[in-house]
């Protein structure tokens, strides 16, 4: 087998266990997110929609959707977009759509279980994509972010919310003493199970500052791009635009 199909064989085994864990966290998913950020998770996603502008095509796609708390955020922000909620996890996708979409937001939504790295929609079908919390979990990073790039407008924008590793002085060995020691239990207490916040620390100090991850989305041909921090740098809003 050639280093290539490994590689690829490696990175789909990747997603099918992410797929996997997402599944049984589903019912704790809500519930963990607010209490171990004490709801500042609902804040920074409304400021990641924030940086959304709706355009020619009127829709957004929201890629690894999870339970819908961006879609439902998009759509009380602008009640008149179409707004696919995607992810490869169909258990979080349709918790969120019972129980979170008001009945006239219903024919707004259309719920795909789609891979990020291969979306099944045509190209340029979108004035945004939003992301919240998602992209540290694909791999590899770079087919995403082609995918987001393809399937934007001219001028669309990919908005992307994400964890980083926080390196000031004081406050970063706290934070990640917090996210590798206190985490895990707590969330142990409530599902009893710890591996997904194991996971959930790896994968937020693996994923790279904000100046590499611009470059990244760079490389993936966006001309235009830019972020700021939220809460100590805690988490990031990365916005490219499309050429
Ligand atoms: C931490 S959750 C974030 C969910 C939601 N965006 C939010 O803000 O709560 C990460 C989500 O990414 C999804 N995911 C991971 N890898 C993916 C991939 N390759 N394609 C699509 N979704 C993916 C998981 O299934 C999970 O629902």
């Amino acid at each position: 087998m050639s280093e290539d199909n490994r590689n690829r064989r490696d990175d789909d085994e990747h997603t099918r266990k992410v797929s996997e864990l997402f599944g049984r966290m589903t019912p704790w998913y809500d519930f963990q997110n607010r209490a171990f950020s004490l709801f500042l998770d609902c804040w920074w996603r409304r400021a990641l929609v924030r940086s959304v502008v709706p355009g020619p095509t009127s829709t957004v796609i929201d890629m690894a959707a999870g339970t819908l708390d961006v879609t439902v955020s998009l759509l009380r922000r602008y009640p008149e977009l179409n707004v696919y909620a995607t992810d490869i996890c169909e258990p979080m996708l349709l918790y969120g759509k019972e129980r979170k979409l008001r009945p006239e937001e219903r024919s707004r939504v259309t719920t795909l279980v789609a891979d990020a790295r291969n979306m099944p929609l045509p190209d340029q079908c979108a004035d945004a994509v939003t992301i919240a919390f998602g992209i540290r979990n694909v791999r590899p990073r770079m087919d995403a972010l082609r995918e987001m790039h393809r399937l934007l407008v001219p001028g669309g924008r990919a908005c992307i919310l994400e964890f980083a590793p926080v390196s000031t002085p004081l406050f970063g060995p706290l934070y990640h003493w917090y996210l590798r020691r206190i985490m895990p239990r707590l969330a142990g207490l409530v599902s009893r199970s710890t591996s997904a916040y194991e996971y959930f620390a790896d994968t937020i100090e693996h994923f790279p500052a904000p100046e590499a991850f611009g470059e990244e989305l760079k490389q993936a041909g966006f001309p235009f791009v830019q972020h700021f921090s939220l809460t100590l740098g805690v988490v990031h809003i990365h916005i490219a635009v499309k050429g």
